[in-house]
Formats: structure tokens, C-alpha cells, sequence
């Protein structure tokens, strides 16, 4: 992953902890209003792939006790894992594209709500995403994928040349001499795997992108409403489609592009869709991004416009996450996909604990107070859920006090210790195992491995009762929290 060019060490500083009375009379612990959904306390887990769904995207027992484990520390909502909406195989990541779907998602949903009594609200996240092939052994892609034209022929001055002899010729090429040869495409497609982008309108699937979207979230919210969620989240944030057509770098020419107006269309169009199909009584809010942290990518500003225009459409929540592209990410390892946070937005995504000045703790919370400020300025009182670095009950409690924030989201901080909540808010936090930004979570979910975290991996193991990762070493869900005195 991307370091800062600084090595600062920082430690996690969760602060004081307050006691029970003060944790009550707290603005974090205070109820909150998602237009139709009221939230018990102003506390979100984001989204967070855990990688535990069937190779063909339904539900498994791993989820479910995933999810209820994390309801049992009664967070004010917790946000299911992006789950795609196209009914194509996609992996082990969750599916909604289908109503064969809807069962499993149901299961979870009532897993949540018996684990935290009915408390924990519970959104699914709704994702899209272009096709992305793995990073291809060289030869095998000179060879076999590369589409070879005259170009490549008057760059080898083999003009006449048969295929086979062409490619071969390529084969043998040093990498200088082929970053000559190849275009930039083509060059990626080789070094890091080809990728398809929202400006590729001369394929029709991606052309027809405006066309094929609204349906297939509005579908998968029907499903998601059906399913029993509180709410749908549509996925504008990060590496993916939508967050592709906000961006800066979305040149389309068809009206969907170019001007901040045309890269918020399909956005809008979607949410309209998705409107109407699950009517006016039911949650829905999107996540994008309060900057791309990219070369000439979506800036805070841009974040500001589109903050209110999704306010204005009437979305009941939005969410705030920042970078996580794939346009500076690392190349990939031979057989594998790019993965988005591997880069300098990557590391703006989910900071590491060697840090620069900055530090890993609130890198979001400027951009988003002011995505949050021109909301309200234009007259929207939309909440806004923030998170980064989020892991003291002080911290979080600032953000709120100072309008940096109306929810504030933990990410890491609860998969390092999913009663976070209920034990700050029983005068229980210095009980809490504080995350410290090691990543070791986002090294198993950049490897596909199902998500731990290693502060608690290896704790309590018991073979015979404790359900095991696939290579035998690591506890599935963190150990039960055993109750010390009340502060
Ligand atoms: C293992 C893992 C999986 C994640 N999966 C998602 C995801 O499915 N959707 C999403 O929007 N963000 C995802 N994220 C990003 C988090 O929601 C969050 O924005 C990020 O970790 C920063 O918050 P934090 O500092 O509180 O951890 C993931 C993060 C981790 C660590
Ligand atoms: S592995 Fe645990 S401590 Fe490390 S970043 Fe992830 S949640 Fe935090």
C-alpha cells in the first residue's frame, strides 16, 4: 500500500471515556430521524466487505453470525456490505439482482434484529461496477488477448507480417520498447488488468449505462424493502460505476458527462427510480465521496454541489467516504485484480497508523464539514454521516458539537471491537480493544480472505466451538465481551 512520504508512528487516542451518565446525556447517543427510520443513537458501521458469501452471491451462516455478532453492540445502524445488482456472477460478494435472493437477506435481516432486540437499523449498500480482468501473464496476453492492428505492425516496421510473427515479435520485446508499441490501454490492460470506464461509450454496454441503471437499483431496492432492510444506501462512493460518473475525469459527451450537471444526472436519475419504486415512506440515501484524492479528480467542491443536489432530489441521508480509486492504484500481483486501495486515494480511504503530520485520525472530517455546511446553507437539514479514523467517544462527540457531522460512522474502530457502543455507552470504554489502524483487515479483504482483525483472531481459540477461517488459523467473529464494573 501507498505511504506518505513521512513515517510518522501514531498510536490510537481514544481520550477519556465518559461515564454512564455522561454517555446518556451525550450528543452520540441521542436519537436521530433518516426521514421515515429514527436511529436509537447517531452511530454507523459502514459498509465493510467481510468475504463471507457463497461463490454464487447468496447469503451464508458466516454472515449472518457476522452481522448479528456486530447488532449485539447495538450501533444505531449498521450498513450491509455492497451487494451487487446485477444478477451476473461476481464471487463470493453478496447479490440482490435477483429475487432467489431474497430469503438469505431476509434471514440476516431478522439475525439483526433479534441480536440487538430490535435496535440496530440495518441499510444494504447497492453497488455497480464495470468489468475489471485480472493482470494477465505477460505472454499470454501478447499472445492470445491483445487485439493486434496496423499500429503495432508500422511500430515493429513489420508492415505484411503474420499474426503469429507479430506477436511473437512482441513477446521478445523489452518492457521500454513495448511502452513504445502498446498504447496506454493496452498498456494497462497488461500491467494491471483491462478495466472498463464509464467514457468507453463505444461499447454498447457501457453507452447504454443510463439507459440500464435506474431499472436495476430500483429492482434491487424493491428486493431490499422486501427483504425487510430499513433502508437502501446506493453506492456513489470509491472505484465504481456511479462514483465514475460523479468524477472529474468523466468526459462523456451523451449529457451524462462534462459539466457537474451531466456527471450528477445518472446519479439522479437512479435515485428517482429507486424513489419510485420503493415509495416515499421508506429510507434511501447514497455514499460519495467528499474528494477522489486523485489527479485531476472530483475536488470538496464538487463534493458540495453534489451534497446538494442529492438533498434537494430528497435522499434521506448521505453518507461521506473519500478516495479508494482505481487510477492510482499499485499494480496488481500476476493472476490478480487491481484493488483500489493501494494507492495515495487509497490510503486517504483507510489510513494506516505510520502516517504523515496529518495523522490517520479525521482526514475526512474537513472536506465533509463543508460539504455538510453548503447543504445546510442551502436550506436542507439531510443528516450526514462521516467517518475516518473515528475510534474515541471524545472525538466522535466533537465532531457532532462543532456540526462536523450528524452520524458518525466507525468503520475499523467497530470490527476491531464491535461493542464499541455499548460499552462506551454503559461506562464501559476503557473495556473497548481500540483499533490501531494496522490494516490487517484490508490485507485479508485485498486478498479475498474472509475479513478478521488481528486483535482478536486469536483470542479464545477453541476448535471445537468456534467457528474457523478456511485455512483453520483464525476465529470467524470476535469472542464474546465478559462484563467488568460500571464506571
Ligand atoms: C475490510 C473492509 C471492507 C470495506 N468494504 C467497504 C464496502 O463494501 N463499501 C464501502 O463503501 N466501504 C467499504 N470499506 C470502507 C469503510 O466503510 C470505511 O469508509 C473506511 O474503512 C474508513 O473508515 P474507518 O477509518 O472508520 O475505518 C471497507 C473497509 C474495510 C476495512
Ligand atoms: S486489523 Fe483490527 S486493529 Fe488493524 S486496522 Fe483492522 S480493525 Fe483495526
Amino acid at each position: 500500500m501507498w505511504r506518505p512520504a513521512q513515517k510518522i508512528k501514531w498510536k490510537p487516542m481514544p481520550g477519556v471515556w465518559p461515564t454512564r451518565e455522561q454517555a446518556r446525556r451525550s450528543r452520540l447517543f441521542s436519537p436521530i430521524a433518516l426521514g421515515p427510520v429514527e436511529l436509537a443513537t447517531r452511530t454507523w458501521i459502514p459498509a465493510m466487505v467481510p468475504w463471507r458469501a457463497t461463490e454464487d452471491g447468496f447469503v451464508t451462516q458466516d454472515n449472518i453470525d457476522w452481522y448479528a455478532r456486530f447488532a449485539q453492540g447495538r450501533p444505531g445502524a449498521i450498513v450491509l456490505e455492497a451487494t451487487g445488482i446485477r444478477d451476473v456472477p461476481s464471487g463470493p460478494l453478496l447479490r440482490i439482482g435477483d429475487d432467489r435472493f431474497i430469503p438469505g437477506l431476509r434471514s440476516l435481516v431478522d439475525a439483526v434484529r433479534q441480536a440487538s432486540e430490535g435496535e440496530t437499523r440495518l441499510f444494504i449498500q447497492v453497488i455497480d461496477f464495470l468489468s475489471i480482468r485480472r493482470r494477465p501473464e505477460p505472454g499470454r496476453y501478447l499472445r492470445q488477448h491483445l487485439r493486434l492492428t496496423d499500429r503495432h505492425r508500422t511500430a515493429l516496421a513489420m508492415e505484411g507480417a503474420g499474426d503469429d510473427a507479430v506477436r511473437e515479435a512482441l513477446v521478445a520485446l523489452p518492457d521500454e520498447r513495448l511502452a513504445e508499441v502498446l498504447d496506454a490501454r493496452e498498456l494497462e490492460a497488461l500491467r494491471l488488468g483491462a478495466r472498463e470506464r464509464v467514457t468507453d461509450t463505444y461499447l454498447p454496454q457501457i453507452r447504454e449505462l443510463p439507459q440500464v441503471l435506474p431499472g436495476l437499483f430500483a429492482a434491487a431496492a424493491r428486493r431490499a424493502r422486501e427483504a425487510g432492510f430499513d433502508g437502501v444506501e446506493l453506492h456513489y462512493a470509491h472505484a465504481y460505476t456511479m462514483a465514475s460518473m460523479l468524477s472529474a475525469l468523466n468526459t462523456r459527451s451523451d449529457g451524462y458527462g462534462g459539466t457537474l450537471e451531466g456527471r450528477a444526472r445518472l446519479p439522479l436519475e437512479v435515485y428517482r427510480a429507486v424513489r419510485q419504486a420503493v415509495g416515499s415512506d421508506y429510507a434511501v440515501g447514497c455514499r460519495f465521496l467528499s474528494e477522489e484524492c486523485i489527479a485531476g479528480g472530483s475536488s470538496v467542491e464538487d463534493g458540495m454541489h453534489f451534497g446538494v443536489e442529492f438533498a434537494r432530489a430528497g435522499m434521506d441521508f448521505l453518507s461521506l467516504s473519500r478516495g479508494g480509486k482505481f487510477e492510482d492504484a499499485k499494480p496488481p500481483a500476476i493472476g490478480w485484480a487491481s484493488y483500489p486501495y493501494t494507492g495515495r486515494s487509497g490510503y486517504e480511504c483507510m489510513p494506516h497508523h505510520i502516517s504523515d503530520e496529518r495523522g490517520p485520525y479525521g482526514r475526512n472530517f474537513d472536506p465533509a464539514r463543508r460539504i455538510r455546511q453548503a447543504i445546510r446553507a442551502a436550506g436542507y437539514s439531510t443528516p450526514v454521516v462521516v467517518v475516518g479514523g473515528v475510534h474515541g467517544f471524545e472525538q466522535a462527540e466533537n465532531l457532532l458539537a462543532t456540526e462536523g457531522a450528524d452520524i458518525v460512522g466507525l468503520a475499523r474502530a467497530s470490527l476491531a471491537d464491535p461493542d464499541w457502543f455499548v460499552k462506551v455507552r454503559e461506562g464501559h470504554g476503557e473495556q473497548v480493544t481500540v483499533c490501531v489502524y494496522s490494516n490487517y483487515c484490508e490485507g485479508l479483504d485485498e486478498k479475498h480472505k474472509e475479513v478478521t482483525c488481528n486483535l482478536w483472531d486469536h483470542v479464545d481459540l477453541d476448535p471445537g466451538g468456534v467457528r474457523m477461517s478456511k485455512d483453520g488459523k483464525r476465529r470467524l467473529i470476535p469472542p464474546p465481551w465478559r462484563r467488568g464494573p460500571v464506571a
